[in-house]
Parts: C-alpha cells; sequence; structure tokens
C-alpha cells in the first residue's frame, strides 16, 4: 500500500506541468544515472561497454504517445537508423519500441492504422538483419490493442523477431497469458511501471510479487522464451531454484534488468553463465521514463532533489 502511495504522489506530481518544466530545464545531469545519452551513438558506446562485461543491450530510443503522423513517422525513421547502425555487429541485435511512439493512436494516409504501419517497416528490417523486436507494453487503456497488434505481428514476423511485455500487476494479465500461448510468445515479464486505478491494477506489492513468479514459472513451463525483467533478488533466486528443479534450459530464458539500475547483479549474473540483457534507453524524450524510474523507489526522490539542489 505504501509503494503505492508512494508512486501515485511521484506520478501525480511528475505530471504537474511547472515540475515538468523545472526538471526538465535542470534534471538532464541526474536523468543521465537511467539515460545512456542524447544521441544513438552514446547507446551504441553503453551496449559495447556493457558487452565486454558479459552483458547484451536492448536499445530504446525514448519517446511515447505521440499525437501527430510527422512526429510518429520521425521516431519511426530514427528506429530504423538504430536497425541500420546494428546490421553487422558482431553481438547480439535487439531494440524495444512503444507502439504508441511510431502512431498507434493514428491512422495512416491510407487509413491504417499508423503504428502498425511503421511497425512492420520495423520488423521487416529486423528480420532482414537477424534483430529481434519487443513491444514495450504501456497503460492498460492500450493492452488490449497492443495485444491484438502483437499477435497480428507475430503471424507476420513470427516469434523469432517480435515479442511483447506482460505486467503482473494488471488483475487481467494470467488470462492474457493463457490466450497467447498459442502463439508461443517471446515474452518479457514485469511487474507494471504506470500509474493505474485499483480498479484494474493490484494495490500490494506482495500480490504483484506472487503474480509475478506465477506469470514468469507458467510461463517457462510451457516452454516458451520468458524474459524476467526485474531487480527482484528473490524473485531472481527463486527463478533459478525453479528452472534447476524443473530442468529447464538456460537458453529458454534471460534475465533483464534496466541501464543504471543493479549493475552489480547484472555483472554477477552474467559471470554465473546466465544470458543478461540491460534495457538501454536514450534520446532527448526522457521526462517519462524517468519519473516512472523515479516512482519505483523512495530513495531516488532524494538523489533527484539532491541533484536539482546542486544543478
Ligand atoms: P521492485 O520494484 O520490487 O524492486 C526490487 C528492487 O530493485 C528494489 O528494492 C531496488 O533495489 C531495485 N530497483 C527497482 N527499481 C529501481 C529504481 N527505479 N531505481 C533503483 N533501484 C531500483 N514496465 C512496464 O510497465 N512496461 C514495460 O514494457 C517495461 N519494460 C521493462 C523492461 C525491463 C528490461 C525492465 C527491467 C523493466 C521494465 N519495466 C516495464 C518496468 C517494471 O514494470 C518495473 O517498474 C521495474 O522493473 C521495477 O520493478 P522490479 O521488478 O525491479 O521490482
Amino acid at each position: 500500500m505504501i509503494d503505492r502511495i508512494y508512486r501515485t504522489a511521484v506520478l501525480s506530481v511528475a505530471g504537474n506541468k511547472t515540475v515538468e518544466e523545472l526538471v526538465r530545464t535542470r534534471g538532464w545531469s541526474i536523468a543521465q544515472r537511467f539515460v545512456a545519452g542524447d544521441e544513438l551513438a552514446d547507446a551504441v558506446r553503453a551496449v559495447e561497454e556493457l558487452e565486454r562485461e558479459g552483458v547484451y543491450g536492448i536499445l530504446d530510443l525514448l519517446g511515447e504517445m505521440v499525437t501527430s503522423e510527422e512526429e510518429a513517422n520521425t521516431f519511426a525513421e530514427k528506429i530504423l537508423a538504430i536497425l541500420d547502425a546494428l546490421e553487422g555487429k558482431p553481438y547480439p541485435k535487439y531494440v524495444s519500441i512503444k507502439l504508441s511512439q511510431i502512431g498507434q493512436d493514428l491512422p495512416s494516409p491510407q487509413g491504417e492504422n499508423l503504428g502498425m504501419v511503421n511497425a512492420r517497416r520495423i520488423l521487416a528490417r529486423a528480420r532482414q538483419i537477424g534483430a529481434f523486436v519487443r513491444l514495450d507494453m504501456e497503460d492498460h487503456p492500450r493492452t488490449d490493442q497492443t495485444l491484438a497488434e502483437f499477435r497480428t505481428l507475430v503471424g507476420e514476423f513470427g516469434a523469432q523477431t517480435v515479442g511483447t511485455v506482460l505486467q503482473s500487476y494488471l488483475y487481467r494479465t494470467e488470462g492474457d497469458l493463457a490466450s497467447l500461448a498459442d502463439l508461443a510468445p517471446n515474452l518479457r515479464i514485469v511487474k507494471g511501471a504506470y500509474l493505474e486505478p485499483e480498479s484494474v491494477a493490484m494495490t500490494n506489492k506482495v500480490d504483484v510479487d506472487a503474480a509475478y513468479r506465477r506469470l514468469v514459472y507458467a510461463h517457462l513451463k510451457a516452454g516458451h522464451p520468458t524474459a524476467i525483467a526485474t531487480h527482484d533478488e528473490h524473485i531472481i533466486d527463486d527463478v533459478k531454484r525453479f528452472v534447476l528443479a524443473h530442468g529447464i534450459a538456460r537458453s529458454q530464458f534471460e534475465f533483464q534488468m534496466l541501464y543504471g539500475i543493479r549493475r552489480d547483479l547484472q555483472r554477477q549474473l552474467a559471470r554465473e553463465g546466465y544470458t543478461v540483457r540491460a534495457y538501454i534507453p536514450y534520446g532527448r524524450d526522457w521526462y517519462a521514463y524517468f519519473s516512472r524510474r523515479i516512482a519505483e523507489r523512495p530513495a531516488n526522490v532524494m538523489f533527484v532533489l539532491r541533484g536539482m539542489l546542486k544543478g
């Protein structure tokens, strides 16, 4: 409950335009704890640095919920440029995108959904160069649409090219997992980062964590590729025991964490021989992502306040 009150407070304050203006103008140096830089080159540098430590990267161009066709197409072009930059690289090529970033809410000039038009361009290019594209999961009003679009895209491009994300805090998610099973989907399981109403999302952390374990175990037992995206050491330890007890191959799952969070744990798991990937965001549109990271952990507010006072 305390977690929820804290998250609600931070995300509500973050939604205030004056606070946004202040943090946007003074907070960039603080945001860099969680964001690799402004430009693609910064993010590629971060990928290569982590790769030397045995941790793979997931590139994420920051930006979401765009409201104009021009902006959506610009994001799509920039994501295509990431794939161009990754072509020929010796390490696994992996990007995360948000459908709302490339036009999920907009029609294309031909009357189709612009997000799908752009997703197809991105996935076609990804398939060509052997890259994997993860469709991040956003707030709950988008869940139905994102899952339906994911189903269509898996049908067209295959589960080896595209995956999506399920959030354990939503009451609906165990049903969603069951309904996707026929696709043998590659799923990232997260707890969920958005401010959601009590009618759709669990308010108690213990329940969210229990649901998280159930989702991961069910997906692993079904034999499908599973990205366990959490920094929660208790869950990670339980998953390690679960896979041992059930004879699940290490090639079927991986651990994923966010850039700038628990790098020690990322390295340690990599040294233990698990596949570990870090989600590496970059770009100028960092405010929403940064606010969600602050809302996840009370200690982060002090980190921001200290940084703002210094800056
Ligand atoms: P939890 O919040 O219980 O934290 C466990 C421990 O991790 C904390 O005690 C602390 O040590 C550390 N920690 C967690 N967050 C921290 C932070 N911000 N700063 C410092 N330490 C922190 N969400 C979503 O809704 N849609 C999505 O598509 C994704 N995608 C995604 C990709 C990847 C690779 C990851 C790791 C996470 C996401 N998320 C996400 C975010 C996710 O929903 C969740 O908000 C965060 O992972 C934090 O939850 P934990 O599972 O880490 O556990």
